[in-house]
């Protein structure tokens, strides 16, 4: 999938360019040969008042067709059975394969990963914002090597958000621009990926284009876009894709899916979970 084609990314930047400056300040500153059983573990961490779910029900791990499409046809929807040597929940956010957008929220809404962890990369935040879930900092650590050995500088700026930061950055973004235009950019607490520990934002080191469209064309994000698979991330929110995402393009949030299928996705040219998964998308909040 081309998600850099279309319409040019000049007028989509310019467009996007007042509320690119907020997300510096308040973001983001802020199936298988032979199936596992499916692992549908309990959610780990506190388990503070939970809402009853609606959207974030246990979805059945991806039983997608069973061979790949013809050759010009669109992808499937799901990943192909066969493929995966591993399956894990879509709904228990200590999976590593979580969906969490505008239609799934956490479960539970204040969840907290038992295991967070301050990767050994170059940090460009301190305290709660440097962590990641321990399995995410490891690959961490990998991916940020491997774009040191490519000569393209990367820095952790933005990690682990707890529900109540997430809160505070969310009512950051609705106060100084508005509800609607909050909701292109920031999720509301309990919805974001970076309360889970999977996913991050990553920095250049010299601030150029930190969380602005332009940093797309920076050399850490024009690595991470070739490379980020390989150590098992997903460029989360791709160009051209928000109807999907709920999110206009960043370039600089990775997550963590882990190797296998991360490879397939890019390999298979998916651009969202979403559609990786077989879910429907998450344009807006229902
Ligand atoms: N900026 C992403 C969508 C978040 O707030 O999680
Ligand atoms: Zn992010």
């Amino acid at each position: 999938m081309c998600y850099n084609c279309g319409p040019s990314r000049r007028s989509f930047t310019t467009l996007l360019a007042a509320g690119a400056g907020m997300a510096a300040l308040a973001s983001c500153s802020p199936d298988t040969r032979v199936a596992p059983p499916t692992s549908a573990p309990s959610p780990s961490g506190p388990q503070a008042a939970t809402p009853t779910p609606t959207a974030a029900t246990t979805t059945a791990v991806p039983s997608g067709a069973a061979s790949e499409p013809p050759s010009g046809a669109p992808p499937s929807k799901a990943p192909p059975s066969g493929v995966l040597s591993q399956q894990f929940s879509l709904s228990d956010p200590a999976s590593q394969w979580v969906i969490v957008n505008k239609h799934r929220p956490l479960t539970p809404l204040q969840f907290v990963p038992a295991d967070l962890a301050q990767p050994r990369v170059q940090l460009a935040v301190s305290g709660e914002a440097s962590l990641l879930n321990s399995t995410t900092a490891g690959a961490a650590e990998k991916l940020f090597a491997a774009a040191a050995s490519a000569g393209a500088t990367m820095t952790l700026a933005s990690g682990y958000r707890s529900f109540q930061t997430q809160t505070a950055t969310y009512n950051g973004y609705v106060s100084t621009r508005g509800q609607a235009s909050a909701d292109t950019a920031s999720a509301r607490p309990g919805f974001s990926e970076h309360q889970t520990g999977w996913a991050f934002d990553i920095g250049d080191g010299g601030g150029a284009c930190s969380f602005e469209p332009c940093f797309a064309d920076q050399p850490a994000a024009v690595w991470a876009k070739a490379n980020a698979y390989k150590y098992g991330f997903v460029v989360r929110y791709p160009w051209m894709l928000n109807e999907i995402t709920g999110y206009y393009y960043e370039p600089w949030h990775l997550r963590f899916i882990g190797v296998e299928a991360a490879t397939d996705m890019a390999n298979r040219g998916i651009g969202t979970l979403e559609e990786y998964f077989g879910l429907e998308a998450a344009p807006g909040y229902p």
